[in-house]
């Protein structure tokens, strides 16, 4: 299981709201909108919304990351994003690299297709295909070299355009853009720092004993080709970014 540790992810993960830009353009929320935060995690993205004037709701599957997010004054809820239990209350909801780890992926469409109103809009930017092959390969390979099943294991679901699309447009909402990008991302420290805050859904399986030896494995076996010339790691990110609406 994934677990969230909001001190370590606010250390290592400040990145993702940070590179939240081309989200938050294709989202234009205005102040005074009503807008609900999918999987907003310890809440940095909804504070600089919310610092606007836009009234932001955000939901997440992690208490933690939820105390987190209310200890900065904002509106958070513990939700799972499966089960999003709002009527048609919301101007427009985004969700920042939160779609990917819901691996029923109609369950939170349909959820913000019920939270917004007629004419709302729907932001998202998420995992895509190819996303971090590099490191899902590696995983994979050190699950597989100890008999575990890395299909099972792998706790991400990156669509492309194609698939998410058609989700979207099954449930009813009109696709105004919806593509994959990608987005070489430089972290802050170590892989090993990312696979901690990150990847332990995916090591779930291998023995907690073990788990140090297969992270030192996968960080020797991606260093020829993540770490650049200034010794900096630099991951194969890949997004789906879209932007949908609800009709009226
Ligand atoms: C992502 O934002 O693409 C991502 C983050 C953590 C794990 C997997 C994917």
């Amino acid at each position: 299981m994934q677990r969230w540790d909001a001190e370590r992810y606010a250390r290592h993960a400040g990145f993702v709201p940070e590179m939240a830009g081309p989200l938050l353009d294709l989202l234009a929320a205005r102040p005074g909108e009503r807008v609900l935060d999918l999987g907003c995690g310890d809440g940095v993205l909804t504070a600089k919304l919310a610092a606007t004037g836009v009234e932001v709701v955000g939901v997440d599957a992690s208490a933690e990351q939820v105390a987190a997010a209310r200890a900065k004054g904002l509106d958070a809820r513990l939700m799972d994003g499966h089960e999003l239990a709002f009527g048609p209350e919301f101007d427009a909801a985004f969700s920042n690299a939160a779609l990917h780890w819901m691996r029923a992926p109609d369950r939170p469409i349909d959820g913000v297709w019920r939270a917004l109103k007629p004419g709302g809009r729907f932001a998202g930017d998420m995992g895509g295909a190819g996303n971090i092959a590099s490191v899902v390969e590696a995983l994979g390979q050190a699950l597989a070299r100890r008999g575990f099943d890395a299909v099972s294991a792998n706790p991400w679901y990156f669509p492309d355009a194609a698939d998410y699309g058609a989700r979207l447009l099954r449930r009813g909402f009109a696709v105004e853009r919806i593509a994959l990008v990608p987005r070489p991302t430089p972290l802050p420290g170590p892989l090993e720092d990312w696979l901690d805050t990150f990847a332990g859904g995916f090591l779930a399986p291998v023995p907690e004993t073990e788990r140090l030896v297969v992270k030192r494995e996968v960080t020797a076996a991606l260093r020829p080709r993540l770490v650049n010339k200034e010794g900096v790691w630099v991951v194969d990110y890949v997004r789906l970014r879209f932007l949908a609406w609800k009709p009226t």
